[in-house]
């Protein structure tokens, strides 16, 4: 057993790693396989909850392209989670992975204990709505006791902590947009003191865990940040969610699906200026505080599409598949389906000098190139190949 990222964590010649079984059941499936549990040392490095995600691969990227220390990443590897996307930096000393589940307590502690973090950046949920509906069981599971595990060690493991390291300890909780519910037309955007109203089950589960990480900083002081952010774009997405859904069926000539009548509104941002809003919050934020990010990008869900097909139709490829508007197909819509999310981010921009870098029109055209150069990735996740490719590289089964 073992593949090549363990022979390369065995050179680094520190510890022994173990193997272990896993098998997670939930009443939407089961599945087992096995996997490798080992450390090596590393100076202070910031432990980042679900960085084999989206959002986190794209932080992690981006961390060891800025700053200095290390990165743990812990993840489970759910269906979202692809190490692939880290597979440029596999070989890098100061990122190591670890699989585990967050809901597992006794390996949180251990992990922390092992790690010695300076930081937890927790990015780890399942984040997708329309999987919520259909069967919310795994949200509940890992959104909010996932949450409470982490924060439940992460407060023991602070106390313990020598003065320096509980002064700069940080736990940064990443949030949505989603738990503050629907806007109407032409009502103001959600502010950091808008009332929570979720609506979906996936809201309602990212709702709790930001309670509960308000309630640790209320009740025993942990020194937590929240951040909320509107709806990401960029390289390295699921194309179950919109923007690379559209783009990955626009160029295979399939349906293009719009939910209802396709005028439900979102505000985008270009998921590299959401990983600097964190890292902005990380080293500035005010402990307690909670931070909302937004691109100032509202669309409809149409607008986007048509966005999609307008560059895909420049490009001039299957001349058959011209014009992409031609392979939008409107669907039933999604149950409860929120009509319109906008955020105020004022208070990031005020108080920490954050502000996108990308327009709606640069971050859509790098996402476009990205998902158009990088067809093996494509291929890999959208035939669960990926999952192989995991199992050949990390003794993971797919
Ligand atoms: P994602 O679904 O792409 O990735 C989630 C990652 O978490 C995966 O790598 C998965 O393997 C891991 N994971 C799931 N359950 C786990 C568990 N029990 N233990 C350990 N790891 C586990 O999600 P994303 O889009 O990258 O979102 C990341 C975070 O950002 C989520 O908390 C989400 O709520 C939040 N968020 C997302 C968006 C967005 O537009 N995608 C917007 C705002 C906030
Ligand atoms: P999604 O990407 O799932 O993000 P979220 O639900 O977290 O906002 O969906 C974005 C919007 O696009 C949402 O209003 C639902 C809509 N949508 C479609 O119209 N068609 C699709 O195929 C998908 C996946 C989403």
């Amino acid at each position: 057993m073992g593949g090549k990222g363990f022979d390369w964590l065995r050179q680094t010649g520190t510890e022994t790693l173990r193997p272990f079984l896993f098998t997670i059941k939930g009443t939407c499936g089961t599945r087992s396989g096995r996997g490798w549990k080992g450390f090596y040392p590393m100076d202070n490095p910031i432990l980042v909850t679900g960085g084999a995600g989206f959002i986190g691969s794209n932080f992690i990227l981006q961390w060891l392209r800025q700053e200095t220390g290390g990165v743990i990443n812990f993840d489970k590897l759910t269906y979202a989670g692809n190490l692939r996307n880290l597979a440029s930096i596999a070989t890098d000393a100061r990122y190591q992975f670890v699989h585990g589940d967050i809901v597992d307590r006794d390996f949180v502690r251990e992990v922390l204990q092992r790690h010695q973090p300076s930081a937890i950046v927790h990015f780890a949920a399942e984040s997708h709505v329309d999987r919520s509906i259909h069967c919310a069981d795994d949200f509940i599971r890992t959104n909010i006791e996932g949450t409470f595990v982490m924060l439940e060690e992460a407060r023991a493991y602070w106390a313990n902590l020598a003065a320096a390291g509980r002064e700069r300890f940080r736990f940064l909780h990443v949030s949505t947009d989603e738990v503050y519910g629907s806007l109407g037309p032409g009502e103001p955007g959600f502010c950091e003191t808008t009332a929570y109203a979720p609506n979906s089950p996936y809201a309602a589960s990212k709702a709790a865990s930001d309670h509960l990480v308000r309630a640790y900083h209320h009740t025993h002081g942990l020194p937590t940040l929240t951040t909320n952010c509107s709806n990401n774009y960029g390289p390295y997405q699921f194309p179950e969610k919109l923007i690379p859904l559209t783009i990955v069926n626009a160029r295979r000539g399939k349906p293009l699906p719009v939910y209802g009548d396709g005028l439900n509104v979102r505000d985008w941002l270009y998921v590299e200026d959401h990983c600097e809003a964190i890292r902005a919050v990380l080293s500035r934020g005010k402990v307690g505080e909670t931070y909302n990010i937004g691109g100032d990008t509202e669309k409809t869900n149409l607008e986007i599409v048509e966005t999609v097909c307008s560059a895909m139709d420049e490009l001039k490829g299957d001349a058959q598949l011209f014009p992409h508007k031609k392979l939008v197909i409107f669907v039933k819509d999604r149950s409860g389906h929120d009509r319109r999310y906008a955020m105020d981010a004022s208070k990031i921009k005020r108080e920490l000098g954050w502000a996108p870098r990308e327009t709606f029109e640069s971050g859509m055209r790098k996402t476009i190139s990205w998902f158009l150069e990088n067809d093996e990735w494509v291929r890999e996740v959208t035939s669960g190949q990926y999952r192989e490719w995991m199992s050949t590289h990390y003794a993971l089964e797919p």
